[in-house]
Parts: structure tokens; sequence; C-alpha cells
């Protein structure tokens, strides 16, 4: 599933003018893995609109027709996907391939530990890294089997069994290991309870609801989360329209906001409460950001967001803020090299587990562009004098789609070009990257600048 065994495509962003038009980003990588897998778990035929065509995503799929769900995509461009309940997944013939997703990885690990047969599961060199252990013990904890290489790592083996019910409070805020969870309480008798000592992105919950299933969130006075599911409920199809990433947003309302004169317009961005953290961050900055034309779409909020360049300040963001923002950190990183003054972002040693240990990517990147930093096991302070930086760095993306594009951003505004040395890792998140930020105005050229 993976594209990375072709030749690396080296992009380069060169300094551009200021960015404007109306774009819209493709769907939630979040909602569109889950759009997949309800739907294969429901009784009857869900249709999703807007679905999110990154390799992540489309791993999603072919996990889930290996399960034995029909899923096809449609000529007017949409997804058909047809399930017989959760009892009746199917063993995989083959092992899933989870090329660079943790989600689909992490979400799927919970659905077949309650499945009767085993599961091989293997990815990439970046997923091949990452921590599994976060979800294998509290699968085990229910009674599935896990075999794995050492420290948890992929590939591993999922053996499925009749599981337990818990009541399992997470060690770490990951809406990942609480989907995990929720998606093994499916077919569990009895009541299965996950807290959360910080509130994470709600998808899973949204879409249990929006399946006909019912699940009680109770907010603690700690401010965390009690969300609890009584297990065997019947799902029922229904279906389903992607809102835009925010995420992906997140790229074109940094590059618009940080490139002055900028005028752009982002349709249809997702605007859960629980994603929204870089937008309020930005505008504390000072950012020019309105949201216009707020509406419900399948039980999420969604909204325009309209963008104008404007001169940056530096913060410091509430840790707390954290998971509602966390795969945008690095973008504001690169944001906060534009700012004047310090911008502090601590509490995120999350990003050290993502598709690459996101604090050691970015500071390295961005010292080769001439920025100002100092890093701790936690976090970045990054410190700016609301000029460009100097840019002209050769950025090494470590398989890791959001370095890619953080650091095109950067190059747009920044007073040397930027080159990545492989563009094609945005594939698995944000097809068409930079034909969008092309069609906005953006310099961005198949080429090696070093
Ligand atoms: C995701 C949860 C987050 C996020 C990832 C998608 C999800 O990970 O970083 O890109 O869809 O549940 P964690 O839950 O591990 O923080």
């Amino acid at each position: 599933m993976t594209s990375h065994s072709s030749s690396p495509l080296p992009l380069t962003a060169h300094a551009s003018g200021p960015l404007t038009g109306t774009v819209t980003v493709p769907g939630d990588k979040s909602i569109s893995h889950r759009a997949l897998i309800f739907g294969a778990l429901a009784a009857g035929t869900t249709s999703i609109t807007g679905l999110l065509e990154g390799e992540d995503v489309l791993c999603t799929a072919a996990a889930m027709r290996q399960l034995g769900a029909t899923v096809v995509k449609n000529e007017d461009g949409s997804w058909q996907v047809t399930g017989n309940g959760i009892s009746a997944l199917a063993e995989p013939e083959q092992v899933l391939d989870m090329g660079n997703s943790g989600t689909a990885a992490r979400l799927l690990m919970g659905l077949v530990a309650a499945c009767p047969f085993t599961t091989f599961f293997a990815g990439d060199a970046s997923l091949h890294k990452r921590p599994m252990g976060r979800v294998r013990l509290p699968l085990e904890e229910m009674g599935a089997l896990i075999t794995s290489r050492s420290g948890g790592r992929f590939p591993l083996a999922v053996t499925g069994r009749e599981l337990m019910s818990i009541d399992y409070e997470l060690p770490v805020a990951s809406a990942q290991v609480k989907s995990a969870i929720l998606l093994a309480a499916l077919d569990t008798p009895g009541l299965t309870r996950v807290t959360e000592p910080k509130p994470t992105r709600d998808h899973t919950e949204n879409m249990l609801r929006h399946f006909g299933a019912t699940v009680t969130v109770t907010d603690l006075d700690t401010g965390g989360r009690v969300i609890e599911y009584e297990g065997q409920q019947e799902l029922t199809a229904a279906d389903i329209t992607v809102p835009g990433d925010p995420s992906s947003a997140a790229f074109m309302v940094v590059a618009a906001a940080i490139l002055p004169g900028s005028d752009v317009t982002i349709t249809n961005v997702g605007l859960n409460p629980l994603r929204d953290g870089l937008f309020i961050t930005l505008k504390e900055m000072g950012a020019d950001i309105k949201i216009l034309n707020k509406r419900d779409q399948a039980g999420e909020p969604v909204g325009d967001l309209h963008v104008r360049g404007s001169a940056l300040q530096g913060i410091t963001v509430p840790p707390e803020r954290a998971p509602t923002m966390i795969d945008e950190f690095p973008v504001l990183f690169v944001t906060a090299t534009f700012a004047t003054g310090k911008t502090v972002m601590r509490g995120l040693e999350e990003l050290r587990v993502k598709e690459s240990d996101r604090i050691a990517s970015m500071a390295a990147g961005l010292t080769a562009c001439g920025a100002t930093l100092e890093e701790f096991e936690d976090g970045l302070i990054i410190d700016g004098d609301g000029a460009p930086p100097e840019g002209g760095g050769r950025i090494e993306t470590h398989l890791d789609h959001r370095i890619a594009m953080s650091f095109l951003v950067m190059g747009l505004g920044a007073k040397n070009p930027v080159t990545v040395d492989d563009g094609r890792v945005m594939e698995t998140s944000f097809p068409g990257f930079a034909n969008l930020l092309r069609r906005l105005g953006g310099d961005i050229r198949e080429e090696d600048a070093s």
C-alpha cells in the first residue's frame, strides 16, 4: 500500500507572493478510517461522501475487504460499504498491511481482538518503530492474545477471543487507544468504561451514535472524561458525509497567515471542538481567521475558514490544549519562526512517538533553516524576530507527511527555498497538497535546490 518503494521525489518551496483564492481540502482522515470500519460492521449498506483517498485510509479499506466486508468506490466518487454485523467478520488470508498508519493499526487491532481468529499486522519502517503496548495492554486485559516483536512493536499478531468488558484508565491521552478499546467492546457483553485524563477527539463516540448505538460520556471535575459503552448493541448502516480535515486545512491556514497580503478561504472544514486547538492558538498569536457558515454535518460541526495574512506574536500554548491540536504542532513550530518573540510549546512528549519523532525532526529542520530554538524532551521554545526565517535547508522527512508539508509551507515565506527530501510521503493524508498550494499562488517545484 505504501508508495515509498520507487525513488524519492524531492520538492522545493520558493518564496511566494500573497496567496489568494478558495480551496477545499481532502476529507478528514480520522473520520474516514472510522466511516469504513463502522460501515463494515453495521448491517446494511453505508454510503460515504468525501472519503479521504489517502494511503492511510486506503489501507483501512483494503483491510476491511480482507475481513469480509464489501467496499466499493462508485463512479460519482462516493464509496459504499456493506457489512453483516461484527460477528460476520472473516479471517484475513493475508497479513494486513497498515502502511504508515498508526490509526488503522491501532483501531483494527481493537476490532479483531474480539474476532475468533488470528490476524497478522505489518506496516512500513515508521510504523514498525511506533509503540503498540498502549493498545496491547488493555486488549490483553480484555482477554485477547497478542504476539509481537520486542517492545510490543509491529509486525504482530492478534488472536481474538470472547472478551470481557473492562474499566480502563488511559495512561496517555490517545484517541487511538480509546477507540481500540471501544471497538473491542462492540461485541463484548457488559459495560466497558474508558477514562481519559484529557478529552481526545471523539469521532468514534460520534460515529457510534450516528450508527444508532448509545454511548454515555461524562465530564470529570479533573478535566478528563469517562466514556461508557454497553456491548452487543446493534449498529445500523447510516450514510456519512466526511468534512474536510482540519489537520490538512492547518497547512493552508498557516501559509495564508504568514504570507503578508494573503486572502484565502478554505471551505467545508471540520470544526470538532476536540480538533480546533490550532485555530484558537493562531488567533491568540494575532492571526486573522474568521469562521463562516458554521453548520452541522452527520454529527460533526463544519464551517468555512477565511484567513488573511497578519503580523504574529509568540505566545505560551497551554499544555492541556495539546490533544486538540496534536497533529498540528509541526506546522505551529513553523508559524512560530515567523512570529515576534518566544512561542513556548511544552507538554508534547506524545510528538516523539508519531510517524517520526516530530520534536527531533522539526528541531533539526528548523535549525537548518536558521531558526532560534531550544529543544526539550517535551517540546520546543522558538524565538522569532518577526522577520521571515532564512530557510535554505534540505529537510529529512523521515516517512512523515506532516514534516514534509510543514517545511514546504515554511519555504513559501522564508528568504531562501526549502527542499524536502521526499514529497511522496504526503500521499498518506493529503493527496494533491502541492497542487492545491500552487492554485493559491504557492511556488512549489519538483526539484532539489540543495
Ligand atoms: C488519531 C488520533 C491521534 C492523531 C492521529 C489520528 C485518531 O493519535 O495523532 O493522527 O484518528 O484517532 P493519538 O490518539 O495516538 O494521539
